[in-house]
């Protein structure tokens, strides 16, 4: 068994990317919060290069469409042993949730996250070109996750995207494990605004209670913050958590 073997079977939290470029990683996701979780073996990160699943003797990894059109799309043969490929890899408990990243996916939101975070590990099969064939999305019961309204030129982007969002979550990345518990989302509300040295900068000095050392008062400000920046910024959201808010006191009454 290779070294690698050996941290991706102790790792609390796995990733198996499928891609053709494996090159790109671990790229951002080596450095910072992810790049040190991986280092301490609290996840670990397999790449799989999906053209050596090719095999004629061009190592083609897609066909035109049928039907006609433009582009290309992905093998599903290829494809295939690929994915079979990974989850053969698997310690007989390890339980890997299959997404695909993909602009027709379901968007990727907090709630999302945590989820992912709680799971076994997660397969990301990176699509290029047009996409992948439907038949392996439905055979293997990819996810599709979109990271956003807009078309990235791959899913290896968006991979990075979903798994520093995930491994940041994971117990001991993070120093203190409540400081996710603030960020934007976690309480449905944007994160208040902050502040720090020095004190007079260009003139400009900050909110006074929070110089004042109360604790209640600061905690007070900084929810009143929150909401005053989620009702300015994002309508859908402070809607959602009112309506939070209102169930939860009917609850009580
Ligand atoms: N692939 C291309 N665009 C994407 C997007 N917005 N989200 C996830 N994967 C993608």
């Amino acid at each position: 068994m290779s070294a690698a073997d050996s941290a991706s079977e102790k790792a609390l939290w796995a990733a198996h990317l499928l891609t053709l470029f494996p090159e790109m990683f671990p790229g951002p996701l080596g450095h910072s919060l992810a790049g040190r979780g991986l280092k301490k073996g609290i996840w670990s990160l397999d790449c799989h290069n999906i053209r050596s699943f090719a095999t004629d003797k061009h190592a083609n990894v897609d066909a035109p469409p049928f039907g006609g059109g433009h582009g290309m799309v992905m093998r599903p043969d290829v494809m295939g042993r690929a994915i079979e490929h990974v989850i053969a890899q698997q310690p007989p408990k390890r339980n890997l949730t299959r997404l695909y990243p993909s602009p027709r996916g379901k968007l990727l939101d907090q709630k999302m996250v945590r989820e992912l975070s709680q799971q076994e590990g997660v397969m990301i099969v990176c699509g290029r070109y047009e996409g992948l064939d439907q038949r392996v999305i439905e055979h293997y019961q990819l996810t599709e996750v979109s990271i956003g309204d807009y078309v990235l030129s791959g899913g290896e982007q968006a991979a990075m995207v979903i798994l520093d969002t995930v491994v940041r979550l994971l117990p001991g990345v993070m120093g203190k494990q409540e400081s996710h518990l603030e960020d934007s989302f976690e309480s449905g509300l944007l994160e208040h605004h902050h502040y720090t040295q020095p004190r007079d900068w260009q003139g400009l000095e900050p909110p006074e209670v929070l110089l004042s050392g109360h604790h209640q008062n600061i905690a007070k400000w900084r929810h009143e913050n929150a909401i005053e920046i989620t009702t300015d910024r994002r309508s859908d959201l402070i809607a959602a958590y009112m309506a939070k808010k209102h169930l939860k006191k009917e609850d009580k009454d």
